[in-house]
């Protein structure tokens, strides 16, 4: 497995409302990773189709989305715990049930701990761009990486990838064109259960920046 990371502790300060839902709404929402795989329907207490998101923030996006598909499981991964408390607080406000949260980061949890072929899709919105040269190494999508996405994603299911950085897009499609096992959608209405990009904080300094977004759909073949 890789040991380089995708990303930076972020060291900022939590308030004492995302301290205290990261602490007291955890055994609701979190996903605690002890031996084995996991298992949705025990987890969600219902056998429905599962989406992962990947890198959710403070979890504008799953929150959108669970709203929008209530038929449908959602599990957020991160490693930000301020981001994890303020979502904690609204899934509580907006009583939705159909989000989990791990808090770890993502290599470990697809070799091994999401079972395979489990999740109808993989969400990656923003993800850190790591546009210094010297960096490269430590953005997420790569070929080792897409092998992981392969072997949790359901047959025929998707990888839904968007980033403001132009770099970042032309070596996202470099590697997913060039994987034998990944081929490009053109027309996301034909993808089953697909809920169009919500709003992030990103995707707005993003249109604050005057950045260029692209929207890359891949499915497993
Ligand atoms: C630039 S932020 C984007 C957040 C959100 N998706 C949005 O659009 O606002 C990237 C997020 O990915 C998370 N992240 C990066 N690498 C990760 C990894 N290996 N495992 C879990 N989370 C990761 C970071 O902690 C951060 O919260």
């Amino acid at each position: 497995m890789r040991t380089i990371k995708s990303f930076v502790r972020r060291n900022g300060r939590m308030t004492c409302a995302q301290q205290l839902a990261f602490k007291n709404l955890w055994p609701m929402y979190g996903i605690d990773i002890n031996d084995g795989t996991l298992d949705f329907q025990t987890i969600f207490g219902r056998n429905a189709p599962t989406v992962l998101e990947i890198g959710f923030g403070n979890g504008e996006a799953l929150v959108t989305i669970a709203l929008d598909k209530p038929e449908v499981n959602f599990i957020g991964v991160d490693v930000y715990e301020s981001g994890t408390g303020a979502l904690f607080n609204i899934l509580q406000e907006k009583n939705i049930m159909n989000v989990r949260v791990i808090h770890k980061d993502v290599m470990m949890l697809l070799s091994g701990i999401i079972p395979p072929h489990s999740l109808l899709h993989v969400y990656i919105y923003f993800p850190d761009p790591w546009p210094k040269k010297k960096h490269r190494k430590r953005r997420l999508l790569q070929t080792d990486f897409l092998d992981l996405i392969k072997r949790v994603l359901v047959p025929n299911g998707y990888l839904h990838f968007a980033t403001d950085w132009q770099d970042y897009a032309r070596h996202a499609q470099a590697v997913l064109s060039q994987h034998p096992d990944f081929k490009v959608v053109l027309d996301n209405t034909q993808i089953p259960n697909y809920c169009p990009r919500p709003t992030t904080k990103f995707y707005r300094k993003a249109l604050q920046l005057g950045h260029v977004i692209t929207d890359l759909n891949y499915q497993v073949v």
